[in-house]
């Protein structure tokens, strides 16, 4: 059975997308056959993976609209091993339209345990709490909660906690946090460093120990559509990813 992920933040532009497509890209380079499942309306990471949005046959919103089964949307990357399950705008308007259908809370859970095998199936989710977003937490058996090192950074986070606490005690009791993941960390700054200090010591069990650096060379290679470990293997975000992909593996076994 695959090992679910869902990488989730309410807060936006924290680096969710950044996180599920290259963690995703090393889970595929070291031979585990990897789901990236785009479950934002933004389709942030099928865009970045440079899928043509226009060329689609079929996206995640036909999925949750049982119109389309999930084998049927899923892309082959260039990429050896990593798959993609596409997300549009019309996303939005299937969140809409599953709010007031039946089982709208475990749509993505079935489509996933009827889809094709994966070893890891890596959800980007929207920053909102929303019914998206709790379908990806239904679905998963690890949440992968990037935090990203600035003043804010653990505002909000007692909400998203509250939420997987409800989801335990109902529709997935092993949902679990398999790590949180500190992201665009300056060095040279101590507010950096004081917030690393204070993630680490809130999460004392979960923090993982590769912190992804700020780096441009992270936030150029979406625009080339490919993944930092292609797009430069030797720059300091592709080593971070690197490292905290081996992290995950290591949690998960
Ligand atoms: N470590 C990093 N260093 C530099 N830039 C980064 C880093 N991580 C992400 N970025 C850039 O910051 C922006 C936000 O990142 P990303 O899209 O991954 O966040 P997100 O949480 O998925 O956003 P949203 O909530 O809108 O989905 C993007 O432009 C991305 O390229
Ligand atoms: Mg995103």
């Amino acid at each position: 059975m695959a090992t679910i992920i869902s990488v989730t933040n309410q807060k936006g532009g924290v680096g969710k997308t950044t996180s599920a497509i290259n963690v995703a890209y090393y889970l595929a380079k070291s031979g585990k056959k990897t789901l990236l499942l785009d479950f934002d309306p933004q389709g942030n990471a099928t865009s970045g993976l440079g899928i043509d949005k226009q060329s689609l046959t079929g996206t995640m919103n036909d999925v949750v609209l049982e119109q389309k089964m999930l084998h049927e949307v899923i892309l082959q990357t260039e990429f050896e091993n990593l798959y993609v399950a596409p997300s549009t705008p019309e996303l939005a308007n299937g969140e809409v339209k599953i709010a007031g259908l039946d089982r709208k809370f475990t749509r993505l859970r079935n489509a996933i345990q009827n889809g094709p095998v994966f070893d890891y199936v890596i959800i980007d989710s929207p920053p909102s709490l929303s019914l998206l977003t709790v379908n990806g937490l239904v679905a998963a058996r690890y949440v992968l909660l990037p935090v990203q090192a600035e003043f804010y950074a653990l505002e909000g986070l007692g909400q998203l906690l509250e939420t997987m606490k409800l989801i335990r005690q109902g529709l997935n009791p092993t949902v679990d946090l398999i790590g949180v993941l500190p992201t665009m960390v300056d060095s040279r700054t101590s507010l950096s460093q004081q917030v690393l200090a204070e993630i680490a010591k809130h999460f004392p069990a979960k923090i993982f120990k590769a912190a992804i650096p700020r780096n441009v060379r992270l936030a150029e290679a979406p625009s080339h559509g490919v993944p930092i470990g292609v797009y430069d293997r030797f720059s300091k975000g592709a080593r971070a990813y690197k490292a905290v992909t081996k992290e995950i593996i290591e949690r998960v076994q």
